[in-house]
């Protein structure tokens, strides 16, 4: 299968590069490197660097390429930024998806995976929502991002929408505002203390990133339309995630306290049974695998009786 990754140099995308690469697709890539690395990238992906914002750079860029699929991961991720350069956000994520979907169509492309997010597009969720729930975005990202999943399923392609609970892993970025299990075992690989804003209390639904890529996968088969969650359901405080890395990676250097950041929401949790029901997807790796795996990639010491057990897989990702 030939494939186009927008955003392929990035943390998710490029695992999912790796995915696709192992199990023979040919694999095209769309990236500014912005946030993206090409170091993230496997060589035998072909990367195309341009802005998805501009409609003639992408199409310069993908003149006479062909593709069957695509999967668009491409945007501004940063929900505090995005308050800050609402310009900026609605040009990448709302024109940006926009010119990917005319790109798709021109390239000859079937299936079309957008990649959206349900940490910032349900607002508060008290129960972990259903993708039935209304969308109530309170940062500028989650609007676009609701905006973007829009122009996608209006268009004419075979569209599925993932929306992503909170993603973590290895290649993460480690700068403000990135995942924050990525800062923390940053944090504790230099013995710097960690800082937890508000009381520490803020949920989220946390999802390796390996299960994410089974679920893109999965999407690519392309039996599958509409909307999707894609997380856990199972909403873990930040307090509870410094207790479960101490356990990992034994006590922080220190906990600073800071205010709580604008555009946060309290709660953030997706409900994935519908991807389970309609035998799309269901997530694997329980918090304590993902979390070991994660802290032994990025090369921090586990404590002595934390090794992972199982590889991450198979391991129920409700039991945390
Ligand atoms: N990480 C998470 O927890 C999470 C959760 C929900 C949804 N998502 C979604 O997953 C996708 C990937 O996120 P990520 O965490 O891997 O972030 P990332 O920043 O690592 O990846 C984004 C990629 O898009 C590229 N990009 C950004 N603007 C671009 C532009 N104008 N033109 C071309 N390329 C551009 C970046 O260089 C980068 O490679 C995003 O759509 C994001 O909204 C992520």
């Amino acid at each position: 299968m030939r494939v186009l990754v927008t955003g392929g140099a990035g943390f998710i995308g490029s695992h999912v590069v790796d995915a696709m690469l192992a199990r023979g697709d040919q694999v095209l890539v769309a990236d500014d490197l912005s946030t993206g690395d090409r170091a993230n990238l496997d060589k035998r992906a072909e990367l195309r660097i341009a802005d998805i914002s501009s409609a003639t750079t992408l199409a310069e860029a993908f003149r006479g390429a062909r593709t069957d699929a695509v999967v668009h991961f491409a945007a501004k991720t940063k929900v505090v930024e995005s308050m800050e350069k609402e310009a900026l956000y609605r040009r990448v994520i709302v024109d940006g998806t926009r010119n990917v979907l005319n790109l798709a169509e021109t390239l000859g492309a079937r299936t079309f995976v957008n990649i959206s997010t349900g940490g910032a597009i349900y607002g508060e969720t008290p129960v972990c929502a259903a993708e039935t729930a209304p969308t109530a975005a309170v940062s500028n990202y989650g609007r676009f991002k609701a905006e973007a999943e829009r122009l996608v399923a209006a268009s004419r392609l075979l569209s599925i929408t993932l929306r992503l609970a909170n993603v973590y892993g290895a290649r993460q970025r480690k700068d403000l505002e990135g995942g924050v299990i990525a800062i923390f075992v940053g944090c504790w690989a230099r013995a710097e203390p960690i800082t937890v804003y508000g009381d520490g209390r803020y949920e989220r639904d946390y999802v390796y990133v390996a299960d994410v890529v089974e679920a893109v996968l999965a999407a690519l088969g392309g039996k599958h339309r509409g909307i999707y969650n894609i997380g856990t359901g199972v909403a873990t405080s930040v307090n509870e995630l410094v207790s479960a890395l101490t356990a990992v990676l034994g006590p922080p250097a220190g906990v600073r306290r800071a205010p709580p950041r604008a555009g946060e929401v309290l709660r953030a949790c997706v409900d994935p049974s519908k991807a389970g029901r309609d035998r799309l997807w269901r997530s694997r790796t329980a918090l304590a695998d993902g979390l070991r795996l994660t802290a032994l990639a990025e090369g921090a010491d586990l404590q002595s009786d934390a090794a992972p057990s199982v590889g991450g897989a198979g391991s129920g990702g409700e039991s945390r």
